[in-house]
């Protein structure tokens, strides 16, 4: 998978315009509030149709009503037009003109990594299920589908909970128990792999403790349906579904630990790192190809060990964009950031050893 090329307009504050990134990696540096982050969002957006803002709103420049993103993609030979358009609320989505649906853009197509992944280990158990799911629902359509009916239904069975609808709650429940069965055996043979995956990544960044993902289930396929029935009275009284996958965490233990509660900064920030080249090598297992990886502020990262991993983990994919307020090392394409524009720079000359002196190059 490669990016070809990302055009914006009207996104956030950047200039609009196309820019082309080669394979490799492109490093893009500049100050602070130059765009660098804005960009990698828009090129995560357009790639893979999925944002994590509360608002879409939020995403088009001030002032403005609409917002384009366009990328370029060059997939197994052939290229393709992704096209995301934003506005009111709204997202319209077309695939070399086609209106798709977001599920319907290649699910494996990009990883982005940002300092602010750390919330996924110290942040509430909602930030990790957020992972799970959205992780798994790239590797599965199926389970993206039932997921997404799962969380109407409970919705809709909450409704029925407030409005003391006892007679109509056997509906829900079937429907409920079913939907949630499939979800709970997902994630548990998902959950075998990613576990490897991460535990792996994490001893490679140099962690002497290991990690373990298991899921915390409030329930379990076998028993769903007993659980909700034992549960009923308390259910009326709170007007909420208490049980069932949406109330499941995934809990991450360091050495003997819950990293979320025991964990120091560094070793939390390890583990995030650790989901996510766990991300990257599921969805390249899942896709059979590497998807474009996005490194938001790897000057952010302090640990020399764990920017040379981001950095080494940058280089190990046919194509990366990397950024941070310095210059970054070893790549194809530097871009300079500047006031929501990025200017191609040249290359600091390397140093020949063929015009080096020879008695040096000898020595
Ligand atoms: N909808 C919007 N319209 C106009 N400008 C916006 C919009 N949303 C964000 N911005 C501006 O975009 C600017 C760049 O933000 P961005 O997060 O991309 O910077 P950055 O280069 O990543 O900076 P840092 O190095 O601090 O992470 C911010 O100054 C912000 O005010
Ligand atoms: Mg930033």
């Amino acid at each position: 998978m490669q990016l070809a090329s990302l055009s914006t307009l009207n996104y956030r504050n950047l200039a609009p315009g196309t820019l082309s990134f080669p394979a490799g990696v492109t490093g893009v540096f500049g100050e602070n509030g130059a765009g660098k982050t804005n960009l990698l969002e828009a090129a995560y957006l357009a790639l893979t149709g999925l944002t994590d803002v509360t608002r879409l709103e939020q995403l088009v420049q001030s002032g403005e009503r609409e917002a384009y993103v366009r990328a370029d993609v060059q997939q197994g030979g052939s290229l393709s037009i992704q096209e995301v358009g934003l506005g009111r609320g709204r997202r319209h989505l077309k695939v070399d003109g086609v209106r798709v649906r977001t599920g319907d853009l290649p699910r494996g197509s990009a990883v982005w990594i940002r300092p602010e992944d750390s919330e996924l280990v110290f942040g509430p158990p909602a930030n990790r299920r957020a992972y799970l799911d959205a992780l798994l629902s790239r590797v599965s359509a199926r389970h993206a589908g039932h997921l997404a009916r799962y969380e109407r239904t409970v919705t809709q069975r909450n409704a029925a909970l407030k409005a003391g609808e006892d007679w109509s709650l056997h509906v829900w429940d079937d429907v409920l128990v079913k939907l949630g069965t499939e979800i709970m055996l997902f994630r548990r043979r998902a959950l075998t792999r990613l576990d490897e995956l991460a535990r792996e990544a994490n001893a490679a960044l140099g962690s002497r403790k290991t990690l373990i993902l298991t899921l915390s289930e409030s329930t379990t396929p076998e028993t769903y349906a007993e659980d909700l029935a034992a549960r009923r009275s308390e259910e009326f009284a709170r007007g909420a579904t208490v049980t069932g996958p949406h109330r499941d965490d995934l809990t991450l233990t360091l050495g003997e630990f819950p990293a979320s509660e025991y964990a120091s900064r560094g070793e939390g920030r390890t583990v995030a790192l650790a989901l996510r080249r766990a991300e990257l090598e599921l969805l390249s297992e899942r896709f059979g190809e590497k998807p474009v990886l996005l490194i938001d502020d790897f000057t952010a990262e302090l640990d020399p060990g764990r920017r040379a991993f981001l950095l080494d983990l940058a280089a190990s994919v046919p194509q990366a964009i990397v950024t941070g307020t310095e210059r970054v090392p070893g790549t194809a394409q530097t871009l300079r950031a500047h006031g929501g524009r990025f200017t191609p720079e040249e290359e600091a000359a390397p140093a020949d050893p063929v015009t080096a002196d020879p008695v040096e190059a000898g020595a």
